[in-house]
């Protein structure tokens, strides 16, 4: 069982989504998977530009040569699961995540027909899609510094619609909030913080054992890490701490109104 990750997050192996990712692959690790760690941060991959020469001129191969995909798509070949990791931006997946996502295109055909359930897809991809990471099954990582789970609504759509176009299926979901807690915890929270990337830990080890989550680990990784007050205070706190020898006319009144 190989599993690869694609981490989107600028700040690669010092951001926070690492810290996720690098708990989920040790227990994947522990369970006997091959994993591969992939940081777009230091990688150069180009946009698709949408001429569709992938699948019309050279139908599996992108015009973009002269970038790092290949050398990404040849380390993750033979993924049975791909986990897409990615630091929230405006209530998103980070661009460079997207970036590399877009360059799949190559793997799919583009004929449209109709699923089961009335919704029109591209069919049956490219024999060379069969091992490569665009029909690997999907676990998506991400965090964020906001403190609530709504804030993941949109990506956590998003990872479904893009595995029913993949013809692919989300195995995983695995979303931090309070995400600055998890880099340099106050004392008082470092057992919080272990706690849970040790179940994050087993996480990895059940998905690369059984391809699925225990709905007990699923359940104790949907807990926010802090009640959201006491988060509030601690971030609010911390930018007090970065702010106060700033001098500029509004810092002073900017924790004060939300409008
Ligand atoms: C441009 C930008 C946009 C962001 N947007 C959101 C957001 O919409 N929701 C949120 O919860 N956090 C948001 N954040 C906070 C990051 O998700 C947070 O700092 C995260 O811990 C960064 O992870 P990393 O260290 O792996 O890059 C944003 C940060 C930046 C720089």
């Amino acid at each position: 069982m190989k599993i690869t990750v694609i981490n989107g997050s600028p700040k690669g192996k010092d951001g926070i989504t690492n810290i996720m990712v690098s708990a989920f692959l040790k227990g994947a690790r522990e369970a006997g998977a091959e994993t591969v760690n992939i940081l777009l941060a230091g990688k150069e991959i180009k946009h698709c530009n949408g001429c569709f020469a992938c699948w019309f001129a050279t139908p599996g191969q992108c015009v973009i040569t002269d970038d790092d995909m290949a050398e990404v798509l040849a380390q993750g070949a033979g993924s049975e699961i791909l986990v897409l990791a990615s630091p929230l931006k405006y209530a998103n997946i980070s661009s460079m995540l997207k970036v590399f996502v877009e360059r799949l295109l190559p793997f799919a055909n583009p004929y449209i027909l109709k699923d089961q359930a009335g919704e029109n897809r591209h069919p049956k991809k490219l024999p060379e899609a069969e091992s490569s990471l665009y029909r690997s099954k999907l676990v998506l990582i991400a965090n964020g510094g906001l403190g609530q789970r709504e804030h993941f609504q949109v990506i956590s759509h998003w990872i479904k619609r893009l595995a029913l176009n993949n013809l692919s299926e989300v195995i995983g979901e695995f979303f931090v909030p309070q995400g600055p807690l998890l880099a340099n915890p106050p004392e008082e929270l470092r057992p919080v913080v272990e706690n849970y990337l040790q179940i994050l830990e087993r996480a990895g080890y059940e998905i690369a054992t059984n391809k699925r989550a225990s709905e007990a680990t699923e359940k104790l990784l949907e807990q926010n890490l802090i009640p959201d007050e006491i988060y509030l205070q601690q971030i609010n706190g911390f930018f007090e701490s970065l702010l106060c020898n700033v001098s500029h006319p509004y810092v002073k009144e900017w924790g004060n109104t939300l409008a």
